[in-house]
């Protein structure tokens, strides 16, 4: 299956991929993990970097900005069994970028070059990937120099969303480069950005002739995308969505997964947000997110939905209803004099 499930921090949590996982097949990608953490054994990120015994592939995203840092932590997991690692060098968020990492280390094509090498040494035949965005802003922009690098430094694959770090996801994004980095590349590429359904997926895929489909926020509150993603690329009618007494069902078993990984104080506090998005669009609804997002149990999250008829249909509107992310643009902050020079200092 040609399906990513985009990293998402504080989403794609153990729990949250082994529920689409029962909606079908893709490579479900967990949130971001610090390279460093790994290293230093930190008790939290080896939580976040934990699996359900059952999952496979075991696929990682990982951040980190030094090659020594990055080969140790790639070693460690490869040894732990992880099958797929990827490398986030997209992050637009200020922690990162403005101590070089994230979206700001593609700029420096030594450094990436480096960084890319270590992550190899250290995993040589684990299944390794880059996701990045098309540059800082729209006057340095990365990507034709990242992909190139990527496979010259033997990467398997290149997620590209397409936007730049200064749009964060403003406005729509832009998959001409994506079309233009798979022609380039003997490599995989796969694109990212804006695709809400079963058929923006496949319809990107015929107008890019990219490799693959990375789901970010079109999977927020709607992990039966997968299936109806499967669906279609199996060449079938994507099965219709489920009404509001089927999607209780799958709250309940989220929630469920959330309190077995997380226990009974943590489990609630991460379903608060879910539950949130699981009610967006439905009629009558707005009154009771101000109440989701304060929920201490998952009766409690349940019972506020109690309103809502079983058979209350999924409503299209709710579709491509805006979930986490708002529009609005930034400055990307970087170190002293980042944009000089292209190379390494
Ligand atoms: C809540 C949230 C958390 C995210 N966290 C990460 C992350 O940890 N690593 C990453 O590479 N991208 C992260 N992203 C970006 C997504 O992976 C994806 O590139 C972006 O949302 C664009 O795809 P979309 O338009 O399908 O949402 C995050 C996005 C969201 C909405």
């Amino acid at each position: 299956m040609p399906v990513v499930l985009a990293p998402m921090a504080g989403v794609t949590n153990a729990p949250y991929r082994a529920l689409c996982r029962s909606f079908g097949q893709a490579l479900y990608v967990s949130e971001m993990i610090s390279a460093r953490g790994v290293l230093e054994n930190n008790k939290k990120t080896l939580h976040l970097a934990s699996f359900f015994p059952d999952e496979h592939p075991k696929s990682l995203q990982l951040f980190a900005k030094e090659p020594q840092v990055l080969e140790k932590a790639a070693r460690i997991l490869t040894d732990q069994g992880i099958e797929h690692l990827d490398l986030n060098l997209g992050c637009p968020v200020r922690k990162l970028t403005a101590t070089g990492g994230g979206s700001a280390l593609p700029y420096k094509q030594r450094r990436l070059k480096r960084l890319l090498a270590a992550f190899r040494r250290g995993a040589p035949q684990q299944n390794l990937s880059i996701k990045i965005r098309l540059g800082i802003d729209e006057d340095h922009l990365t990507w034709r120099e990242t992909g190139r690098i990527a496979q010259e430094e033997g990467m398997d694959a290149v997620a590209l969303h397409g936007r730049t770090a200064a749009q964060l996801y403003d406005g729509e994004a832009d998959w001409d480069p994506i079309a233009e980095l798979s022609a380039s590349l003997r490599i995989p590429v796969l694109g990212n950005g804006d695709l809400f359904d079963a058929s923006d997926a496949l319809l990107r895929m015929r107008q890019t002739g990219c490799a693959g489909v990375v789901i970010g926020r079109g999977c927020l509150g709607r992990p039966w995308l997968f299936r109806e993603l499967e669906a279609l690329f199996s060449g079938h009618s994507p099965p219709p969505p489920p009404n509001f007494g089927e999607i209780k069902a799958i709250i309940r078993r989220h929630g469920e997964l959330l309190l077995q990984f997380f226990g009974p104080e943590l489990g609630p506090r991460h379903l608060r947000k879910f539950a949130a998005w699981y009610t967006k669009g439905f009629p009558g609804t707005n009154h009771i997110r101000d109440q989701l997002v304060r929920i201490k149990s998952l009766e409690e999250c349940l019972a506020l939905m109690e309103h809502i008829p079983d058979d209350c249909p999924f409503p299209p509107r709710a579709i491509r209803a805006k979930r986490c992310k708002k529009g609005g643009r930034q400055r990307v902050a970087l170190p002293p004099g980042w944009l000089d020079s292209r190379e390494c200092e």
